[in-house]
Order: C-alpha cells, then structure tokens, then sequence
C-alpha cells in the first residue's frame, strides 16, 4: 500500500521528471538516478551529475513489459520468456534500440538496456510518470552504488532535485544484464538472477562476457564500485596474517569478515572486524553499505575475507574484484590468491 505522503512525493517526482530535472528513486537493486529517458537534455544532465563518459550507455527502466515495443524495435521470443518470468526484478536486457529512442541514453549505440524494477515506489513512479526512466545506479562515476536513501545524498549532495526514500535496497548489488543482440544470449553482469535461472527459462547456456569483450559498459571495466580505501581481498588463510603485519606497523585496518577466526591479541585496538553474512544473498545486502561506512572510517586498509568459490557467490565475487586493488599493487606483489 502506498500512503498519502509517499503519493505526494511521486507526483511532485512526476512533475520534475516532466520538467526535464532528475530524481533519485530506490529500486531493489540500488538506488537510481532517474530522468526522462525521451529528453535528451535531461539525459545529460545524468551525464553531468555522474561525472561519467557520455559515450556508457544507461539503463531505461520500464513500468511493465507492455511498453517494450516502444523502446526496442525487435522483441525476440526470448525476450518475452524472460520478462514474463523476472519482470518486475534484477534482470536488464540488451535489446536493439527503437529508432525513437535518443542516442544519449544509449551512449551511441544501437542497442538499450531495458529493465522493469521490482520496487513499490519505482513502480508506481514509473507507472504516473507513464514513460521510461534512463536510470544508472545514483553514484558518481566509479563509485560504490547507493543502498539507501543517505548514501545517495552523500554521493550526490544537493546537486540533485529529490530523493525518494524507499529505505534499503532489498538486493543491494546491481541488476543481472543478459544481451539478446548477439548470435546466443550472453551473460554481460552477474547480479541476484543466475546464469542457471536465465538458462532454464531459455533452454540454453549463456556465454559470457569474457567470450564477448567487445561491449561497452563501466560495470565490466576491471576497477569500478571503489572505496577511496585501499580494498584488499584475501582467503581466510593468508588475511590475518596480513592484518597483524599491517597493525604491527600501525597501520589502522578494518576486516569484513566471514569466519570467526582469529583473536586479534596484540592488534585488537587497531583491528574493527565487521562480521558479514554467510549466506550469498545478505551478504549482497549488505556489502556496498559495509564498504561505505568503512570507507569513512578513516582506515589505512579495509580487508575482505574472500567468500567460497562457489556459483552463488559469483555476484559478490564480481563486485569484490572490482572494488579491491589491483593484484599489480605493489604491496601485494608476491601474494598469488
Ligand atoms: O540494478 C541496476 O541495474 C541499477 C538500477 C538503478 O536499476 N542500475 C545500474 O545502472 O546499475 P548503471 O548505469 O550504473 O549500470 C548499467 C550497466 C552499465 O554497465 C552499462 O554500460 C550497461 O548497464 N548497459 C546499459 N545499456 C547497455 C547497452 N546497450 N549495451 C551494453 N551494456 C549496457
Ligand atoms: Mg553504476
């Protein structure tokens, strides 16, 4: 149920949305930030605000799948087996664009991405703004996604016109994004859906982007979703010793931590140990908000102990590589795992 006050809010959105200004809105994924996605000058105002290369295409959110033919020129089959049975929820496709469809908001490219969220407030904003949303995750450029409506603010300030609180994303990592452009659907970003979910509704395997580099998109580039501090991924087995090396040196670190090993005799002033969730799915949840309170923490180093190498874990694993440094960083040379 949607109350009196929240029916305010989205329609003072609608009306900004109208007028070509932007408004962040929560998602279950992460929070978006959202413009009129048949205004190019509202567009690049998202552009502006991001910091980010005009040529990265967006994301254009949907109310339903019924406005399909109004942003895709051709719709496969497979498009519709997947919408009918993710939609609304985390899975973007890549479909070719319908001629109407500003290039800004594909970055160029002959393709969009199209997705209907699976969130109360997103919907009914989407459904009284009546058209598509161009929404990218409501972040500066390069930086962790938003789960909750203080996050946005702090990454965006008041630079941007309003924020809609829907609380914490139920997800909390980006949307999985599955292209149906190429000869065979390819799994470009893991996210909440599995490659396993998408190919028992298509009856077939997904390649990967690895076997399909060509694509331009930020959430593939090796270093995205960064903390400003330095992020280092370890196993179990190699991560404390490294923590007591480092607070030996007196060097302030934080450890996301998965197990419950190690007293941290000696060091224990020095170390804030952030126990996280075991299971996949909350650990998502809670990861992008972890590394930001951390990330104001004033830490030299935050460690993350690296979870099982197991197919549930891929998303979190994904978003983990990005956020850590480089394995070519200096102070890890010489570690291999
Ligand atoms: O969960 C999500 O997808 C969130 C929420 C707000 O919906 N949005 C999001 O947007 O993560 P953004 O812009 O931060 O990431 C969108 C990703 C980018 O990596 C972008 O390049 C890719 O989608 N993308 C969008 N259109 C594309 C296209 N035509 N071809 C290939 N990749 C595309
Ligand atoms: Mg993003």
């Amino acid at each position: 149920m949607i109350d009196h006050n929240v029916r305010v809010n989205i329609a003072t959105a609608v009306r900004l949305l109208r007028e070509g200004r932007t408004v962040a809105f929560p998602t279950e994924t992460v929070y978006g930030l959202g413009a009129d996605a048949g205004n190019p000058t509202a567009i690049r105002r998202i552009f502006e605000l991001k910091g980010r290369p005009t040529d990265h295409p967006l994301i254009v959110h949907l109310p339903s799948a019924e406005s399909l033919p109004d942003w895709t020129r051709e719709i496969p089959a497979q498009a519709w087996l997947l919408a009918e049975r993710f939609w609304p929820g985390p899975l973007t496709l890549i479909l070719p664009r319908h001629p109407s469809v500003p290039l800004e908001v594909t970055g160029g490219q002959e393709t969009i991405g199209l997705r209907v969220p699976d969130h109360p407030l997103a919907l009914e904003l989407l459904r009284s703004f009546g058209s598509g949303l161009a929404a990218p995750s409501a972040n500066r450029f390069g930086r962790i996604s938003p789960t909750n409506a203080a996050d946005v603010r702090d990454e965006l300030g008041n630079q941007i016109e309003m924020v809609l609180d829907g609380g914490q994303c139920r997800v909390g990592l980006e949307s999985t994004i599955v292209s149906l452009v190429g000869p065979r659907p390819c799994l470009l970003r893991p996210g909440d859906i599995s490659g396993a979910e998408l190919s028992e509704v298509l009856g077939i395997k997904l390649e990967t982007s690895q076997s399909s580099p060509s694509i331009r998109a930020p959430g593939l580039l090796p270093s995205h979703y960064a903390p400003e501090t330095p992020l280092i991924l370890r196993p179990t087995e190699t991560l404390w010793s490294w923590v007591t090396l480092l607070t030996e040196r007196d060097c302030r670190v934080a450890v996301m931590a998965l197990t419950a090993s190690q007293s941290m005799t000696g060091s224990a002033g020095k170390v804030n140990r952030v126990p996280m969730p075991l299971h996949p799915r909350e650990y998502a949840r809670e990861l992008y908000a972890s590394l930001r309170r951390l990330d104001a923490g004033s830490f030299d180093f935050i460690f993350a102990e690296k979870p099982p190498a197991t197919l549930e874990w891929l998303a979190v694993h994904d978003r983990l590589n990005r956020a850590a440094i480089s394995p070519s960083n200096p102070f890890i040379t010489g570690e291999t795992a």
